[in-house]
């Protein structure tokens, strides 16, 4: 849930990190500070608050050295505040930490510290880091060594970059289910827990795995096992990410800028895929126990699945919350079933740990992941890549319908290993990029809707079948940055209860594309309209028009289809009105980009 940094090299480290906290600010941004090292000492300064105002504040910019660590901070243990603020010292001053992850034994840690004599500064469980070396440094006089040893004793996740006053040429590292790559430069070396902290100087990376730590100097590094001790083998990486996609490009805000990338992440994710898509459908047509799992938005992505591959590959399909699957399917797994994980960072704690149950258990995993080289696709057996770029807004968007478009290319493939005729939904594939194009042109009339909207305390959103994800993803981007309660409902569910709370003026949005299901919505919505609901609807049929206060026409597309074309207007419709509040919506309170923690 935090973002570290390391720098060594020629160039000025103060200058490195705070660019590289910038780009990692969408990881956390209640806390954040940096620590150099020059002529012996360590320089400290941190503070609660974001990034901009800090540099402002504490002017990080005067801290000396060509080497340093630095950290945006998520809060998890102790509360915002100067104190908490990474880095962490020890009781000499001369060892600092900055840690992303979750110490669980810290207390216990921390009393056995106490009784030794350590003062403590921060609640945080960082902290016991940085004593727990210095006390393993006074016993080995070796700091690798310290280093290893405090490792051995940590329970928990996490990503770390410490730094020695007295050892002013390297960096020690580590990662335990927090990422941490490193950037290799020409003569200098990038440490951080995201690629866009390092792309201005590199696109050459090592992705460190768990279970290993690094030390690290300007022109090499060594990785080994923690436990072990042993040196390994890693492979350079070439990063196919440009700066430039990493960057607002002169949009207001990244996710405004991610949302009109969409048609060309989506062609991205079409052509990405050609020739994987056939090998993991045929992989997936062996087995008849599929489950597809993920968080918040790629859970959505997962229950558009499920209708797709029931649909088309005749499969059934359950779909289940990574963090209730932990729990509820250890038991029923075993090497006959098939689960396919969706997760845009690859690092989401509770994703990846139902991918490891499931492969703990025999079963086959496959990922659907944009981050190259994350975490998830070391462990599943197959990963499709989204190919949607670097996404920084917290709110996700491209990721989205690009996790669409590679299960509709499976669920094509799997149609037609069974012979379904899957012609219509094949050949709306490459059109997909104008189509999209075409809800991105109403971007002023959804502005306009918004400023309407803008004082409305409640939104229902409905849709059913493939449709129904649609609705629950468009009321998560709603809840997400505007700060408003929104449901998103089966249409079908609303005469069971939730019918009663639609009263006058009321928005209840209605997503209803030609299709199956398009009778039977426009009756739902007709019933809303009857309680008085303002109704905002989004469909290709003229019939919703006079049901409609407000009706978005879309292009006609393949009922499969729709869930990609449909979110577009709704993710514009959050957009605006989490700006017109006057919310960052890169950075909505309480929430991470990546939760890497349970
Ligand atoms: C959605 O806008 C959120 N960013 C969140 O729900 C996200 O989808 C979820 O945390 C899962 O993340 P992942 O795809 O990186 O695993």
């Amino acid at each position: 849930m935090c973002g570290i940094i390391g720098y060594i090299g020629p160039r000025k480290a103060s200058t490195i990190l705070i660019e590289g906290l910038r780009r990692l600010e969408y990881r956390g941004y209640d806390s954040a500070g940096i620590a150099t090292c020059h002529e012996g000492k360590i320089f400290v300064k941190k503070g609660a608050g974001k990034i901009d105002e800090l540099v402002k504040k504490l002017n990080f910019s005067s801290l000396p050295g060509n080497i340093g660590i630095g950290h945006t901070r998520w809060a998890t243990h102790g509360v915002p505040n100067d104190e908490n603020a990474h880095p962490h010292l020890d009781c000499t001053g001369k060892i600092v930490v900055v840690h992303n992850g979750i110490i669980e034994n810290f207390q216990e840690l921390k009393d056995e510290l106490i009784r030794k004599g350590h003062v403590f500064r921060s609640d945080t469980d960082t902290e016991v880091i940085a004593h727990l070396i210095e006390e393993n440094l006074r016993i080995t006089g070796n700091f690798e060594d310290a280093f290893r040893m405090s490792l051995l004793r940590l329970r928990g996740s996490y990503a770390l970059v410490v730094m020695f006053a007295d050892d002013p040429e390297r960096l020690y590292i580590a990662r335990k289910d927090s990422p941490l790559i490193i950037g290799v430069g020409n003569g200098e070396m990038f440490m951080a827990s995201d690629i866009p902290a390092f792309l201005a100087y590199t696109r050459k990376a090592v992705f460190l795995d768990d279970g290993e730590y690094g030390v690290v100097s300007r022109d090499s590094f060594i990785i080994k096992d923690i436990v072990s001790g042993l040196p390994k083998q890693k492979e350079i990486h070439k990063i196919e990410w440009t700066l430039e996609m990493a960057e607002k490009g002169g949009y207001k805000h990244f996710m405004l800028k991610e949302i009109f990338e969409q048609p060309k992440a989506i062609k991205e994710a079409i052509y990405g895929n050609m020739k994987e898509v056939s090998k993991v459908a045929e992989a997936i047509s062996k087995y008849d126990k599929i489950i597809i799992t993920g968080m918040g938005t790629s859970y959505h992505a997962a229950l558009v699945g499920k209708y797709l591959i029931q649909r088309l590959g005749k499969m059934p399909v359950i779909v289940e919350e990574a963090s209730e699957f932990r729990y509820e399917y250890e038991d029923l797994l075993d090497k006959n079933s098939l689960v396919i994980a969706i997760t845009q960072s690859g690092e989401t704690a509770d994703t990846v740990a139902a991918m490891k149950i499931a492969k703990a258990r025999g079963a086959t995993v496959i990922g659907i992941v944009n981050v190259v080289g994350s975490l998830a696709t070391r462990i599943a057996d197959m990963t499709l890549y989204t190919h949607a770029g670097p996404e920084i807004g917290v709110a996700a968007t491209k990721t989205y319908t690009t996790q669409l478009v590679v299960l509709s290319l499976l669920s094509i493939e799997l149609g037609k290993l069974i012979g379904i005729d899957v012609s219509e939904i094949e050949d709306t594939i490459p059109k997909l990029p104008e189509l999209v194009d075409v809800s991105l042109k109403m971007n002023d009339k959804i502005e306009e809707l918004a400023r309407e909207l803008n004082d409305k305390r409640d939104f229902f959103y409905i849709g059913r079948g493939i449709n129904f994800p649609t609705a629950l993803e468009g009321a998560l981007k709603i809840k997400e940055i505007a700060y408003v309660h929104a449901e998103g409902l089966s249409a079908g569910e609303l005469k069971h209860g939730p019918l009663a709370l639609i009263e006058e003026g009321v928005p209840v949005v209605g997503i209803a594309p030609s299709g199956k299901t398009f009778e039977k919505m426009l009756s739902n919505i007709e019933e809303a309209k009857a309680r008085g609901g303002l109704i905002i609807s989004l469909g290709d049929d003229i019939k919703l028009h006079s049901v409609s206060d407000v009706f978005l026409r879309l292009p006609r597309v393949p009922e499969e289809l729709a869930p990609i074309t449909y979110i577009v207007p709704l993710q514009l419709l959050a957009y605006h009105l989490a700006v017109l509040k006057g919310h960052n919506p890169d950075r909505p309170r309480n929430l991470a980009k990546s939760v890497t923690v349970e």
